[in-house]
């Protein structure tokens, strides 16, 4: 998740690509910088930190001001969350080649940059910073021979991974040219002037004429207008749309809530995540996270201590690992781990997950691991928080910035963090076949664009039944194994933002207590996807249909004996089991988030609750 702008027009474009980094800031703010071509030549300023910290580098260039003189018709710029390389100038984009012809801002992961870096070094090109995404700078340079949309197709022929980029060229002046490949871009048309952009809040202020780049697009951009071509070199017609958003709704890309604005960037969350880990017939690489494949493949037991979702988080994963690797796994919350003198030390690995790296009572149960000689492992999504000073390897969940206090995206990042986790045990350890193996890490591979489909294809059913619902005081969930985390989260997804009292509990367990709550009117949320106990949980949710409650089920897609049982029936794409969490959940958010949105709620910052908790 970083955000990049470029323009090109007859203003100094440095007061608008600042504006521009301003509105795309949600997506990373580790560092920033911008290019501006004026004349033949190319001014760079990057710095580290927030675009304050950029403000102030540019003060000190002595060109802040963005006055004709000192500004330029063409520019690109980035705010960046980091994934490959520290937090270093160096590392900040735009990023150029080695003969500082091209400059490039890029968003997402270059996969097979190592190849790529080997290769230039070979031939002696050297190269500025420890990113994957200067690697595209310096082929861009190498293919370029006078046509700069030529030289970004035969680059992006060369690359492998999923990204979109903006580049200009210092032969070029007035030309932009970007491309698409699973990471988001999209051009707005202004009177004589264009934009390329991750979003469109990012040059919404100028203009709100918007041209939508698709996967496998190349857009060549000048201050007359675009050219759009595929990859492959066909050309693109397609009609300018009118957005026609307030401010308050740009700043959400037009959704109506964070809220709703995370649940839509899963997908994305999942995709920066996973796709440069893992690789079929590769195996998964976590080698940036500091963990010594010797110790796992001798690992006895993993601990995971977590509060609220990333507890969730942490059962999901308990599943994967003891399924696919066969090594036992506790789940603890870890405000009750921390004061039960658990027993944990050397042998051990203690996983603490934290979307903020910073809540007190998962912070404090990895430091008591620590120091009874266990290993911990942080998976975290902000870099240098404090989970990660707290433990000897960190696994980073690429997000991106979560705004809403519901926990959505870093949700399913987390999830994904664990499956890849479990399945490099599981590579180590040798528990399954190779092709087996294989099949689990394309499927992994695979979700970022189910879950995508997913979301719109529950979308109107999640809504109906939202409808139907929003007066009810009080839902039960019920889910048994894998399904029983998903029942979970889903329950305090509902309370949190709806107030609504919730219950989740493993349906075969109903039968001991819950099930004296039950009557006509009570809603029951089963999730009911495949899994090794969809029998039992079927004959549950049937005892619950007995009493005349309302049965809401969640099911694979295929799996019709659910429809036969269930009152109302969402059904999620079919994948492997174990990694049916990542779809069950999306018609749990929906259903919170549209029953708490009919009763008039703010679903972003419900109630008494914070994002981030650092006191215990
Ligand atoms: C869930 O929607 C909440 N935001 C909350 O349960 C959260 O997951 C919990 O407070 C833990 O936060 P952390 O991941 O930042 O440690």
């Amino acid at each position: 998740m970083c955000g990049i702008i470029g323009y090109v027009g007859p203003r100094p474009c440095q007061p608008i690509l600042v504006a521009g980094l301003g509105k795309l800031e949600y997506r990373g703010y580790d560092s920033a910088g911008l290019a501006i071509m004026t004349g033949g030549s190319i001014e760079k300023v990057r710095a580290v930190g927030n675009l304050a910290m950029l403000g102030e580098a540019l003060d000190a260039a002595g060109r802040l001001d963005g006055d004709a003189t000192n500004g330029g018709s063409t520019g690109i710029a980035h705010t960046r969350w980091a994934t490959h390389g520290r937090v270093t100038e160096q590392n900040a984009h735009p990023h150029s080649a080695d003969d500082g012809s091209v400059e490039m801002v890029l968003n997402g992961i270059v996969e097979n940059h190592a190849e790529i870096r080997e290769g230039l070094q070979a031939e002696g090109v050297e190269l500025s910073s420890e990113t994957d995404a200067e690697v595209v700078a310096h082929l861009i340079a190498r293919n370029f021979e006078g046509d700069l949309t030529e030289a970004v197709r035969a680059t992006v022929g060369e690359l492998r991974g999923h990204f979109s980029f903006v580049a200009m060229h210092r032969d070029l002046p007035g030309v932009l040219v970007g491309a698409r490949w699973e990471t988001p871009l999209t051009v707005g048309l202004g009177e004589g002037e264009t934009f390329v952009a991750s979003a469109i809040p990012a040059f919404m202020a100028e203009t709100r004429e918007v041209l939508p780049v698709e996967n496998g697009e190349i857009v060549t951009a000048t201050a007359d207008g675009v050219e759009i071509e595929t990859f492959a070199g066909e050309p693109v017609e397609r009609d300018p749309e009118t957005v026609t958003w307030d401010e308050e709704a740009a700043e959400k890309s037009g959704y109506e809530t964070f809220m709703m604005k995370e649940i839509h960037e899963q997908p994305e969350a999942i995709a920066e995540t996973v796709l440069d880990r893992v690789r079929p017939g590769e195996g998964v690489d976590l080698s940036d996270s500091g963990l010594d494949d010797e110790f796992l493949a001798g690992l006895g037991r993993v601990v995971v201590v977590a509060c609220g979702t990333s507890y969730h988080a942490g059962l999901v994963g308990r599943y994967a690992i003891e399924t696919w690797a066969r090594v036992p796994v506790e789940c603890d919350i870890a405000s009750e781990y921390r004061y039960r003198d658990p027993v944990v030390g050397p042998g051990d690995l203690v996983i603490g997950i934290t979307q903020s790296g910073e809540t007190a009572d998962t912070l404090a149960a990895m430091k008591l691991a620590r120091e009874k000689g266990a290993t911990v492992l942080a998976v975290t999504n902000v870099m240098g928080s404090q989970a990660t000073r707290e433990s000897d390897a960190v696994l980073y969940t690429r997000a991106g910035l979560e705004i809403g206090v519901a926990a959505t995206k870093t949700f399913v990042a987390q999830v994904a963090v664990m499956y890849l986790f479990a399945l490099k045990l599981a590579e180590l350890r040798e528990t399954l076949p190779a092709e087996v193996l294989e099949g689990l890490e394309q499927a992994l591979r695979d979700i970022p664009e189910l879950m995508d489909a997913t979301i719109d294809s529950v979308s109107e059913v999640v809504e109906s039944v939202a409808e139907r619902h929003v007066d009810q005081d009080f839902f039960l969930y019920l889910g048994r194994h894998i399904g029983l985390p998903v029942c979970l989260e889903g329950a305090l997804k509902l309370k949190e933002v709806s107030y609504i009292p919730t219950d989740a509990y493993a349906a075969g367990e109903m039968k001991h207590g819950p099930i004296a709550l039950l009557d006509e009117s009570t809603p029951v949320v089963c999730v009911a996807t495949d899994s090794p106990v969809l029998d039992k949980v079927l004959s549950n949710l049937e005892e619950v249909r007995a009493r005349g409650a309302d049965t809401i089920a969640i099911a694979t897609e295929g799996s019709d004996r659910v429809g036969e049982v269930a009152d109302e029936t969402i059904f999620v794409p079919a994948t492997d089991w174990v990694l049916q969490p990542l779809f069950a959940i999306i018609p749990l958010q929906l259903l919170a988030y549209h029953v708490a949105r009919k009763r008039g709620l703010n679903v972003d910052q419900p109630r008494n609750l914070a994002k981030t908790v650092t006191v215990e």
